[in-house]
């Protein structure tokens, strides 16, 4: 695989891969940029403290062919975030980025994440510091509110003060963390989404590139959010169960360059790549349970799935099994 490490970035960000903790780790993105050359793929959340004070630098593994790849941080103390990026950025990041957007209690219990919304000055000192630490962009990845405020008011304000501290690009999840009775799962289904508020951002501040994200399930919607005026999209749950309808098609489409992706393709360059992982003492699973959903829809991935799940936890197992699993498709004959 090429390693895309000069892309611009403002240009791969029209498509984004979200973050998504225990899921797009490093397996996972090296399978999403086989499927994508251009595509912008984020870690999962990493947390300043893991980072300067506890020293947990393989949190920053990556491999050379993600590019272009965001580490995204979770913190809310300014000098500890700038060490965090500056350990990012030095580890060979693309961009870092700050979560204002997870309501799980033990990130309120750290005061970040989504509880950060209501601290928009905070997160101005947090990006500012950042900046000044490194030279890779710093973006932020926020929702449109919390809990009882009003999004029409707090959100102008929150971009206002973050695009005050220069930073060019910012995701908007498009609805509400409830940071009290609603778990982290149902905080993404419940809150009903405004993508109108997003669209009114970006008139409002036509400078600043603005990605919309929640709920958004296939390219054609994604073409529809960026016709309509929005620099980029960035899709979380569709892209990890479905990751062949996200982002085969993502070059020609989104992008204009390159072809299309075929899944059966991807699968058997991932075969080295799961050698390596297994023969260096990796498990399969750990790399097949992000290919499940490749085939969703397609005749024999019922099988496909089933070959996989079943067997890619026993010791021992190595491609073979995926070549197994691969031969159930008619499409791979
Ligand atoms: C399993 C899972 C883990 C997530 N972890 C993070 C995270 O670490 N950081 C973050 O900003 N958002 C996280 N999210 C939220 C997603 O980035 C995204 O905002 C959300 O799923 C809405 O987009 P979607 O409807 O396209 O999935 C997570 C979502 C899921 C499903």
């Amino acid at each position: 695989m090429t390693i895309n490490k000069d892309k611009n970035i403002e240009k791969s960000a029209r498509l984004s891969v979200a973050p998504m903790m225990d899921w797009t780790d490093r397996h996972c993105r090296y399978l999403h940029r086989l499927l994508s050359k251009e595509v912008l793929l984020y870690t999962e959340m990493v947390t300043s403290p893991a980072l300067v004070r506890g020293g947990a630098m393989h949190l920053l593994d990556f491999n050379d062919e993600e590019h272009p790849v965001a580490l995204q941080l979770g913190g809310s103390d300014p000098a500890e975030l700038a060490a965090a990026a500056k350990l990012c950025e030095e580890r060979g990041y693309d961009e870092v980025n700050l979560n204002c957007g997870c309501p799980s209690d033990r990130v309120q219990s750290g005061t970040f994440g989504a509880v950060l919304m209501r601290s928009p000055g905070v997160v101005a000192d947090c990006v500012k510091a950042m900046q000044d630490a490194v030279s890779v962009e710093v973006t932020v990845k926020c929702r449109i509110g919390v809990d009882d405020q009003d999004p029409e008011v707090v959100l102008p304000d929150f971009i206002e003060k973050v695009a005050a501290t220069g930073c060019k690009r910012i995701t908007i999840h498009a609805r509400k963390a409830w940071l009290q009775g609603l778990s982290p799962k149902e905080n993404r289904d419940i809150p009903p989404l405004d993508y109108d508020l997003v669209h009114r951002m970006k008139a409002q501040f036509p400078d600043l590139h603005i990605s919309i994200n929640g709920g958004i399930t296939t390219l054609a919607e994604a073409q529809d959010h960026l016709a309509r005026g929005l620099d980029g999209v960035m899709i979380g749950r569709a892209a990890y169960h479905q990751p062949a309808d996200v982002l085969c098609q993502a070059d020609p489409l989104i992008y204009g360059t390159g072809q299309a992706t075929d899944p059966v393709d991807v699968v058997r360059q991932m075969l080295p790549y799961i050698e390596l992982h297994v023969s260096g003492g990796g498990k399969l699973g750990q790399v097949t349970r992000h290919m499940l959903g490749l085939f969703a829809g397609n005749p024999g991935a019922r099988q496909w799935r089933r070959i996989l799940s079943e067997n890619a936890h026993k010791p021992g197992m190595g491609p073979e099994l995926v070549e197994e699993a691969l031969a159930a498709l008619p499409v791979a004959a």
